[in-house]
């Protein structure tokens, strides 16, 4: 891939966030005093590797999450779209509104929002070097179970050849769209399992801690520990 094109960041940021408990969107919830999509799209920036970024916000939002990043401009250009009802639909949509010098695409769900610009950048680099698709991914600490539909245990998967698989995803735009143009469910829940099943190898690098998701109340907890260690280490995220 050579450099010429430009990179862009798809951000969905239409989950209503319900396993966070009720209120305010996930993306529109604070950490640090901060939306978590602003630190999500702000790390996307600083990596200087993004050119431009596409959120896919709920469509009840739109002006809202406008008026953010009017009031604090990001330094790459923003852009909002209206997600959809899954996350793959959300991705598809922000796909559609790509200008056509764009030919590498990252994905980054809003709800990773304390992402190192490294990882970003590696992700990029990958990319760039000429990989289809590439997602960071941690090793997993637990031990994973398959189970069936009564809840019983039907094995055990062995845990080292298991990944945890974080966000940003990055794709050569080409292998990305032609993956959502031929998915005919809207249940993936990363964009890597959209490629595999055109057979595109997806190349995993090493994640990072600090990219986890904020799902759960405690997550909110762990995020405003990490900004408070940044803080303090002067490394505002
Ligand atoms: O639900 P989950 O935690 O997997 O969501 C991952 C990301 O996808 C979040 O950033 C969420 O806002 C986004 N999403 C979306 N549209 C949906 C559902 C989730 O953009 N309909």
């Amino acid at each position: 891939m050579s450099d010429l094109g430009r990179t862009a960041a798809l951000v969905p940021a239409a989950g209503r966030g319900e396993r966070l408990g009720a209120g305010v969107p996930k993306a529109l919830r604070s950490i640090g005093g901060t939306p978590i999509l602003v630190h999500a799209v702000h790390a996307l920036a600083s990596s200087r590797v993004v050119d431009l970024v596409v959120i896919a916000a709920p469509e009840s939002e739109l002006d809202d999450v406008r008026a953010l990043f009017a009031e604090q401009p990001a330094g790459a250009e923003v852009s909002v779209v209206a997600g959809g009802p899954t996350r793959q639909d959300s991705v598809a949509r922000a796909l559609l509104t790509l200008p056509a010098d764009v030919d590498v695409v990252l994905v980054h769900d809003a709800a990773r929002p304390l992402v190192p610009t490294e990882l970003v950048s590696a992700v990029v680099a990958e990319v760039r070097r000429g990989a289809q698709a590439v997602v960071p991914a941690l090793p997993v600490t637990d031990t994973i179970k398959q189970v069936n539909a009564a809840e019983q245990v039907i094995g055990t998967p062995d845990r080292s050849s298991l990944r945890a698989v974080q966000t940003p995803q990055g794709f050569a735009r080409a292998a990305l769209q032609a993956a959502h143009a031929a998915a005919d469910d809207e249940s993936a829940t990363d964009d890597a399992a959209l490629v595999e099943r055109h057979g595109v190898i997806v190349q995993v690098i090493p994640g990072h801690e600090e990219a986890f998701k904020i799902t759960r109340p405690l997550d909110l907890v762990l995020a405003e520990a990490v900004l408070a260690k940044r803080r303090a280490t002067r490394v505002i995220g």
